[in-house]
């Protein structure tokens, strides 16, 4: 039996901490464990996070172990090693690869019947590998994707334009990852055509901003990892809004990670395209309309990730 309420993060790291701290204030598990290889390092998030419970909701926290997660709703595995100053996502692929393998077959041999959430990096070659070894049906497997870059799109557009980034409707789409791609084409305001919007704001050259936008967008884990040594509020704030589209059946809209079954010309791979995400994880993957230069730039951002993906020994 599924417990609706509750939740596992493998992975007790900055992003899963984060992860966890979030979601215990979204308030959509009463039961969160927590597990990592260094169990007092679960233990230790833990408490400090249990400390805050009197000022949330009503809800357990603890570090667990791999029987915890079987009647799991949705896990979610942070696990793995993070990019140094300079390493790309794919850079950290066979480290990631080898933990992915540890960790999938505890799920399966506990007949997880919940969404499997993949955060770690790379994340769409892991979303993929993690899919084939737990043999779950592909809407269960989701990789947190390009919500985080759509979010930094977002955030960026409403700096430049002067407007609530919740009013901004505009995706990354592709690899979480260097060869990501923005869709400019359907990109608006709260329904006003992007170009549009800029024209009433009067920005000029539209070319030059969105350029500028998509490189800061791109390279925006690289700036911050150089800072500070990595990211993990974003990445927080990103995974935790898929749960909650997830365990509030909300058919939410979100660029998500998940495997391609023949949209966009595409197959044998995972990456974000806009997807209709609910209580089964992706209910449909949406094929949205592209112009020919977002269609090129998605097909090589796929052709990247199956390159990676045939090194695989899954
Ligand atoms: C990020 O984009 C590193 O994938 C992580 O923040």
């Amino acid at each position: 039996m599924i417990n609706v309420r509750k939740a596992a993060v493998i992975g007790c790291g900055f992003v899963g901490a984060s992860i966890a701290f979030s979601l215990m204030q979204k308030g959509i598990f009463s039961e969160l464990v927590l597990i990592d290889a260094n169990r007092e390092k679960a233990e230790g998030e833990a408490m400090d996070l249990s400390h805050g419970l009197p000022y949330t909701a009503s809800m357990r926290i603890y570090a667990g172990d791999y029987d915890d997660v079987a009647d799991c709703a949705m896990v979610i595995v942070t696990a793995g090693a993070n990019q140094k100053p300079g390493e790309t996502r794919l850079d950290l692929i066979g480290k990631n690869v080898a933990i992915l393998k540890s960790i999938i077959p505890q799920l399966t041999s506990r007949n997880f019947k919940g969404i499997l959430m993949i955060v770690s990096n790379p994340v769409d070659v892991l979303t993929y590998a993690a899919w084939r070894l737990s043999g779950l049906p592909a809407h269960r497997v989701i990789g947190s994707g390009t919500v985080l870059d759509t979010a930094r799109l977002k955030y960026l557009l409403s700096q430049e334009l002067g407007v609530d980034s919740r009013n901004v409707h505009a995706a990354i789409i592709g690899e979480h990852g260097d060869s990501e791609l923005a869709v400019w084409s359907s990109a608006n305001i709260s329904t006003v055509d992007l170009e549009q919007f800029c024209a009433l704001r009067g920005i000029q050259d539209q070319a030059a901003l969105r350029d500028k936008i998509y490189h800061e967008v791109r390279d925006s884990a690289y700036e911050i990892i150089q800072r500070k040594g990595a990211t993990y509020y974003g990445i927080a704030m990103a995974v935790s809004r898929i749960a909650e589209c997830v365990m509030k059946d909300e058919h939410a809209m979100l660029p998500v990670s998940v495997l391609l079954e023949g949209q966009y010309g595409l197959d044998g791979l995972c990456l974000s395209v806009p997807s209709i995400v609910g209580e089964n994880g992706v209910e449909t993957v949406l094929e949205i309309p592209l112009d020919e230069k977002e269609h090129q730039a998605l097909l090589a951002s796929a052709k990247q990730l199956k390159e990676v993906i045939a090194t695989l020994d899954l």
